[in-house]
């Protein structure tokens, strides 16, 4: 009877170490290259309904945007409105009357996924209903819906520990068995690109991002080339299935000319970042649909090797942005930051190797290899002749070599 007990105690604790291992850990091989999708907040804040997103959710498909590479339809704040008796998370049913799982379903039914917004704390940055204390229960009822990526934000969280509380969440969606992919989004506060990539896809690294070039707000918000330069050296953290995450996209939103828009999605392209579009899908002009669904710009963001590019060379007023791509190719941006056109007269003889993202890495040597511009889509001959250009203030010059 003893050694009944003392085994049965044995068993037990093996048990709850199996469990407790087996639960803490997020889904494998989810996000193998940055998620890309779409996402409600940059251009619609809380003005969402089912009607909108089954909108654009159709106009992902019919702008060649699915075909691109987009598959998330992403609705960030605002959706919810309270908890029910038992605790349940209640959508908007005056803004949403067909409830989420149906709205999932509909998106599903394009061939796309569906993303959620909650928060760690107990109200979101919008102050409606948050996650704190309902994790699992939550975990439960987005899996029950067909949730497949979730943002989990940090406001209201009082003096709640980051790496803790995205833990247990990442636990409850891995206790609710649907693969979800899960989005730290603490804004880079704890430094998350320590500690989150064992717990989710992607995570923040900085603050709202802002329609405008170098625009700062008193709220903590910038413009894209300040939000940039905040995520620029973390390279080293990012990978497959692990993402610095430089917030979603403004292009299309107005506060940007084309070619800004243009600069803005090279470089989170040049950074491996997800690329979740933040426009109104539905009436995108002709040049916001070019930029966001340039395959072979999008090529080097979703490249397997999964390197986040770094700025290699800074000269005369432009910063050389390198990325190594996979069968030792490499991308290349020249981006112009001043207000003035610059001409450029590079010799490939003197710059010839590149770093593999730090200065002790294995240096990529450029021999003779062929340049693809890839937004002029041409030939700009090989690395044997000077690369000469010019370069209009913002704008970028973004090349592939080849061998
Ligand atoms: C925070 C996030 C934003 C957005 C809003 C919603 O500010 O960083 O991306 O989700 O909350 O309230």
């Amino acid at each position: 009877m003893k050694t009944k007990i003392k085994f049965d105690l044995i068993a037990a604790i093996v048990a709850l170490f199996i469990g407790t291992t087996a639960f803490a850990q997020k889904f494998e091989n989810l996000a193998l290259t940055p998620p890309m999708g779409w996402s409600s907040w940059n251009n619609f804040g809380d003005r969402i309904d089912e009607n909108k997103i089954r909108e654009v959710a159709d106009a992902m498909v019919s702008s060649g945007m699915k075909d691109a590479g987009y598959e998330y339809i992403n609705i960030d704040d605002c959706w919810q409105v309270s908890r029910d008796k038992k605790g349940n998370i209640v959508a908007d049913s005056i803004k949403f009357p067909s409830g989420m799982k149906a709205l999932a379903d509909y998106i599903h039914s394009k061939g796309l996924k569906f993303g959620l917004y909650s928060c760690a704390g107990s109200l979101t940055c919008a102050d409606r209903p948050g996650s704190r204390g309902y994790e699992y229960q939550d975990a439960r009822t987005y899996a029950s819906w067909g949730v497949d990526f979730l943002k989990y934000d940090f406001c209201n969280t009082d003096s709640q520990n980051a790496e803790g509380a995205y833990k247990t969440m990442r636990d409850a969606l891995f206790a609710a068995k649907r693969p979800v992919v899960f989005e730290i989004c603490e804004w880079g506060g704890s430094q998350p690109w320590k500690w989150a990539g064992k717990v989710g896809e992607l995570w923040r690294t900085t603050g709202d991002i802002v329609d405008c070039w170098d625009c700062k707000q008193n709220w903590g918000g910038f413009g894209w080339t300040l939000i940039l330069d905040k995520n620029a050296d973390l390279g080293e953290h990012a990978g497959p299935g692990h993402w610095n995450h430089p917030d979603m996209l403004e292009v299309g939103n107005g506060g940007l000319t084309d070619v800004e828009a243009r600069s803005h999605f090279t470089l989170w392209c040049m950074m491996a970042a997800p690329l979740i579009a933040g426009n109104d899908l539905r009436s995108m002009t002709s040049s916001t649909k070019e930029i966001l669904t340039n395959k072979e710009v999008i090529a080097l963001d979703q490249d397997a090797l999964g390197k986040q590019g770094f700025r290699w060379i800074t000269f005369n007023g432009i910063e050389l942005w390198a990325k190594p791509l996979k069968n030792d190719e490499i991308a290349l941006c020249f981006f112009n930051r001043s207000d003035v056109a610059k001409n450029i007269d590079f010799d490939w003889k003197k710059e010839n190797r590149v770093w593999n993202g730090k200065p002790d890495g294995s240096p990529f040597y450029i021999k003779n290899m062929n340049i693809k511009d890839l937004w002029l889509n041409k030939s700009l001959g090989t690395t044997k002749d000077n690369l000469k250009a010019t370069i209009q203030p913002h704008d970028v010059l973004t090349i592939r070599l080849t061998k």
